[in-house]
């Protein structure tokens, strides 16, 4: 079903295709990386419509929120608690197809239904950040937002 959604009536391969080299062109000639990440989620949440796109930046032992588009977010999440704190502990991508049923899901807004969260690496292949992007639909990420939001943060350097 999630491969059948559309955004503004393109399928959303099609539309994830289209903004990933004007996203790149945007991070281009900046290193800063708070600006890049900020960008990032602008360009996301208004080019792809989804509810709340943002960085959850690592500080120590917990994560703690950096730049982000949509209703305001808890500041502070611990290893290993919800979500992002799953992916940053087991070091891998997650899609949450209904937050209701992930235990220890982080509720931030009653709105958010599902989730995807990919962890953000430098260049020594350490997690610096986690991504979390939420839509207010049941199921609405995939493999191919994976395949695509894995690319956009691999161009933050
Ligand atoms: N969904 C996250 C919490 C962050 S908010 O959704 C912005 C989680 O459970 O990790």
């Amino acid at each position: 079903m999630a491969e059948e959604l559309k955004v503004n009536s393109v399928l959303k391969k099609d539309k994830y295709a289209e903004m990933y080299p004007q996203i790149k062109a945007l991070l281009e000639g900046e290193n800063d990386l708070i600006a890049n990440m900020a960008n990032i989620c602008s360009a996301l949440k208004y080019g792809m419509n989804f509810f709340w796109v943002g960085f959850y930046m690592v500080k120590g032992n917990e994560l703690v929120l950096g730049p982000f588009q949509g209703t305001v977010a808890c500041t502070r999440i611990a290893k290993g608690k919800g979500v992002c704190g799953a992916a940053w502990q087991k070091n891998e991508i997650i899609i949450v197809d209904d937050v209701e049923k992930f235990p220890g899901h982080i509720a931030c807004s009653a709105l958010s239904r599902s989730e995807i969260v990919l962890p953000v690496y430098n260049s020594k292949k350490e997690i610096i950040a986690i991504f979390d992007v939420d839509s207010d639909a049941l199921a609405s990420f995939d493999k191919t937002d994976e395949e695509w939001l894995r690319k956009t943060i691999a161009l933050l350097k």
